[in-house]
């Protein structure tokens, strides 16, 4: 199925039906062993051009297409996922040095999101407004509201999932009527595109779906202040979104973006099952996830405790290969591994208390726990995106709330206790999009909401309201003569 799609080590994008080539190429070196890849086309802004223009055309007659025939390609598209598990996995593993677990679990989960988003799309209504209710109005004027699709989405998607956040975009826009622009990130395209292959073998016609490769540095600005985009589907860093909001003008867009997801442990929580999942929370995927558990906020009472149970949890935490199910892999890159590196430094140099980690060979990092993090140190605030946690020692619920909401980011938090109206009275002083009780955050099951406050983004994912967010509502009025 997937022969199409490459040349040698050239990988093609996909484009009005056809796998067609660019003239330039960009290197995908794993960040396992630094081995090629393959190389995937970098466009042009004049290429860029013909494929939204392109896109813009398909978009018309896939909108006229029954709902439920849409549907029936989706479903189709799930199981050829659901087929391909296993080759998919090995180049996800090569490609993003995910472990094998997580990418298997990632391709299933997607495919279960493709089955739910088509049947939801089925479910797209609208509604029929009498006039009469308002002051001054009579019965002979009835408003139909249906829901239509925006037209072309730009969908624009992390390394990190490659599968699960291109295909949370994609899915529901298409169900939803609209033609999708789908770039993915750089280090993530070859995995993207072989998700880009799988929507187009099950019947997506040509032209609905088509792909763009190249460095978001070089096109991504023409990309979101292209004329014919409109609607952008975005997830990625704090700072790139917010560099596409300043830039993008009056387009419509979802964000999801960075997060310091807090874990807020209390005196009378269950300690065992608290350290076990900050223990996953914060270092599965080597911490690479935007709801990763990515500070610890407990109370000092209990801190001991718990931080005996979370150095026992790290130990058993694999370190090395992806293929070897791994949960501590190397991250996306030096650069990446770097970043992880100054803030472990700059902790270190402020005089927080390093309880293991703080071994690096090139880009894999040791899990790396913290004890007595300050406000003035940088892993207090800064999202790491690597397998770092700092532990925060504070005295009371005020205090905990006071820090968490201190963030510049307002993704997830989740607070740890057996009394559920401390429970609850936190949940509703904090400032983020999901609170979790007695679980790590996380954004599973896909059909619940997904947002973001202040820098953690804007809009809200979640495959009803994905959906909801990708159409828009027409009104036709009927006024009736007398
Ligand atoms: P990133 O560097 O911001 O890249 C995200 C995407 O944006 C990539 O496809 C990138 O392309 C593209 N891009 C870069 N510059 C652009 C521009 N000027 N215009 C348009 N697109 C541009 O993020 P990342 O390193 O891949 O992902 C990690 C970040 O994503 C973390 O901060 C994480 O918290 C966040 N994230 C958030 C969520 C969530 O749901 N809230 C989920 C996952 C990840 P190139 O790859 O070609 O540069
Ligand atoms: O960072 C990606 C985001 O979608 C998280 O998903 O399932 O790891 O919480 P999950």
């Amino acid at each position: 199925m997937f022969d199409n799609i490459f040349q040698g080590k050239i990988y093609k994008n996909l484009f009005n039906g056809e796998w067609v080539t660019s003239r330039n190429t960009i290197d995908i070196f794993s960040p396992v062993n630094n081995d090629l890849v393959g190389k995937i086309p970098s466009m042009s802004l004049s290429e860029v051009n013909v494929v939204i223009a392109n896109s813009k055309i398909s978009q018309k007659k896939w909108a006229d297409m029954p709902v439920s025939s849409r549907a029936s390609i989706l479903h189709k598209c799930a199981s050829l996922l659901d087929e391909n598990i296993d080759f998919l996995s090995s180049i996800m593993q090569k490609e993003i040095a995910k472990d094998r677990h997580s990418c298997n679990a990632e391709i299933k989960r997607t495919a279960d999101f493709i089955r739910f988003t088509a049947d939801a799309g089925k479910q797209l209504e609208g509604e029929t407004l009498g006039a009469d209710n308002f002051p001054g109005f009579k019965k002979n004027k009835i408003s139909f509201v249906t829901k239509v699709p925006v037209g072309v989405v730009l969908a624009i998607s992390p390394f990190n999932y490659p599968i699960n956040l291109s295909a949370s975009k994609i899915a529901p826009a298409l169900i939803s009527g609209n033609s999708v622009v789908f770039k993915p990130s750089t280090q993530g395209a070859i995995s993207a595109l072989h998700l880009a292959c799988i929507f187009h073998e099950a019947g997506v016609p040509p032209g609905v779906l088509n792909t763009i490769t190249g460095k978001g540095s070089d096109i991504g600005d023409y990309l979101v202040t292209h004329k014919d985009i409109n609607f952008i589907n975005f997830t990625g860093s704090t700072k790139v979104g917010k560099h596409i909001a300043v830039i993008a003008g009056m387009v419509p867009m979802l964000m999801e973006l960075g997060g310091k997801d807090a874990a807020i442990i209390l005196s009378d929580a269950d300690i065992d099952i608290a350290a076990c999942d900050i223990v996953s929370g914060a270092f599965s995927y080597s911490g690479q996830r935007c709801t990763a558990v990515k500070r610890v906020l407990v109370i000092d009472d209990i801190a001991d405790r718990l931080i005996e149970k979370l150095i026992k949890n790290i130990r058993l935490l694999k370190v090395g290969l992806p293929q070897d199910d791994c949960q501590i892999t190397p991250l996306i890159d030096n650069k990446a591994a770097d970043y992880v590196q100054e803030l472990i430094d700059d902790a270190i140099n402020l005089g927080a208390t390093l309880l293991c980690g703080n071994k690096r060979c090139n880009n894999l990092i040791y899990p790396t726990l913290f004890d007595n993090v300050t406000a003035k140190m940088r892993i207090a605030w800064e999202e790491p995106f690597g397998p770092v946690l700092p532990i925060i020692r504070v005295k009371d619920i005020d205090e905990a709330i006071n820090i968490a909401n201190s963030s510049q980011y307002g993704l997830q938090s989740c607070v740890y206790t057996k009394n559920i109206d401390n429970a609850f009275n936190i949940a509703s002083r904090l400032d983020v999009g999901t609170v979790q009780i007695n679980n790590k955050p996380e954004r599973g099951p896909d059909h619940f909401p997904f947002s973001g406050t202040k820098s953690s983004g804007m809009g809200t994912q979640g495959i009803k309201y994905s959906i909801d967010a990708m159409t828009r509502l027409k009104s036709t009025v009927l006024n009736i003569n007398p």
